[in-house]
């Protein structure tokens, strides 16, 4: 059956420790499974830079015995001349390659492209949403400095905000059972919708952390705990100090996304930075130093030499992870004996003429040839999100589309009414332009503040 990597949800937490086990097995002996994928083909469309996760995939390829084709960049292809990428994927999934590795600068790419792609679609980053294989990565580096990720204490620092690596870890690290521990540059916090996202599936909740034995490396931030709410019981944690930071695991370091910066966001001086003097803190005595990689300064090149830096590591254990997804998603292994994560609700869902609010979504950039399309998120109250970036959408009010009547988003009317019939609605105005009436008891939007508005 044809399966595809977008998010690392889509791999079971089975599937995921069966390809740590594959991956020790081609560490172990790269050069011996060189007949594993003979005769097939991967394409690497990189719609942006990359050095390592491009490289290590071809090198994980030709390890497998099989070929790879490349369009490194996008002034290469055809994107230049107006090709959507759903052609793309369509052209190159037919009958030139048996995997497709995208990187694309727009989040939900990926999304898209498996709605296209006859050959599995794996996701090497889109945007600053997701990037499933540098988690899978990270995550067996985890696995073999530590031997478990359960339980871990893992501090994730600096741009929490745009770096795709870190999202996708907090993802999976709360579904393993780990805390996290987030220590953003100021104006680079987590976003809320990962936080929602985390809350929501995982049953994490943020808890204030009390810093103090991260020494530097926290004095500029204010740091918060994400933590699963089971085994922990949060009341033990909510008095005045909050929870204290006390060994940490991990400190996985990021550099500033600089190219993925809105008008909004400050230029950063100051940025946070790991140095002699900081690792000498109290609770990073058995802490191990990552970094996905490429570094500017916020790691100093003098603790390279500390034992605790594996970013190098972390980056040669790219390959044999990247074999495992490789000859898993082209069927030559097995993982997860038939423990899969189990599909999620996705009953579509209109939205009037609104685009999604994410102004990075491929919908958005590629409006002439994607069609937005959002799904319920959750019912009570009523929310939806974009099908590709997953972003909330903002809106006002709910109708029906048979009873032509709009609703506030917890009314317990909406429960009754079927997912393909909900209508999600702006305002009052984009309601009565698309000729609903109020319900009973629903108040003019004059009357409602600005803060009652959902966000996405
Ligand atoms: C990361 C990326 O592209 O998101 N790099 C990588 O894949 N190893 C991190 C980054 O660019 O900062």
């Amino acid at each position: 059956m044809l399966r595809h990597l977008v998010s690392i949800d889509d791999l079971s937490l089975a599937e995921i420790r069966d390809l740590f086990a594959h991956a020790d097995r081609f560490s172990a002996d790269p050069r011996g499974f060189a007949d594993t994928c003979r005769g097939m083909i991967a394409a690497s469309l990189f719609f942006e830079p990359s050095t390592r996760t491009r490289l290590s995939f071809e090198s994980a390829m030709l390890r497998l015995g099989g070929g790879v084709i490349t369009a490194a960049e996008l002034a290469s292809s055809s994107a230049t001349k107006g090709e959507s990428l759903a052609d793309t994927v369509r052209v190159v999934g037919g009958t030139y390659a048996d995997v497709i590795v995208l990187r694309h600068p727009s989040e939900g790419a990926a999304r898209l492209a498996e709605l296209y792609s006859p050959i599995p679609v794996i996701n090497a980053g889109d945007g600053s949403h997701e990037h499933p294989t540098q988690t899978l990565c990270d995550l067996y580096n985890l696995h073999v400095e530590r031997g478990h990720i359960e339980g871990l204490d893992v501090v994730l620092a600096g741009d929490l905000k745009y770096s795709r690596t870190v999202h996708s870890f907090a993802y999976a690290l709360a579904r393993f059972g780990a805390n996290i521990v987030c220590v953003p540059q100021t104006g680079f916090e987590m976003p809320e919708y990962v936080v929602q996202r985390m809350r929501e599936e995982f049953g994490v909740e943020p808890v204030r952390a009390d810093a103090r034995r991260l020494g530097s490396l926290a004095s500029q931030s204010d740091a918060v705990y994400l933590t699963p709410q089971k085994p922990h019981q949060l009341s033990l944690f909510t008095d005045a100090r909050g929870w204290e930071v006390e060994n940490v695991d991990a400190v996985y370091m990021t550099r500033p996304q600089t190219e993925r910066f809105e008008a909004e966001d400050r230029p950063v001086d100051n940025y946070l930075r790991l140095e002699k003097r900081s690792m000498a803190a109290e609770s990073l005595r058995d802490a191990v130093v990552m970094h996905p990689l490429p570094r500017r300064d916020e790691i100093s090149s003098e603790i390279d030499s500390d034992p605790r830096s594996i970013y190098f590591k972390q980056a040669a254990r790219g390959v044999p992870i990247r074999m495992a997804i490789l000859a898993m998603l082209m069927g030559k292994i097995e993982a997860g004996a038939g423990e899969r994560v189990p599909a999620k609700d996705s009953h579509p869902v209109h939205v009037g003429p609104n685009p999604c609010p994410n102004p990075t979504c491929i919908s958005r950039t590629e409006p002439r040839h994607v069609t937005p399309r959002f799904t319920l998120a959750a019912r009570s109250p009523m929310r939806a999100h974009c099908a590709y970036c997953s972003r909330e959408l903002r809106f006002r009010f709910v109708g029906c589309s048979t009873t032509r009547h709009f609703h506030e988003p917890d009314s317990t009317a909406l429960r009754k009414v079927r997912p393909d019939h909900l209508v999600f609605l702006s305002d009052a105005a984009a309601a009565e332009a698309l000729a609903f009436e109020p319900a009973a008891g629903v108040r003019a939007a004059s009357e409602c503040p600005d803060s009652e508005v959902a966000r996405g």
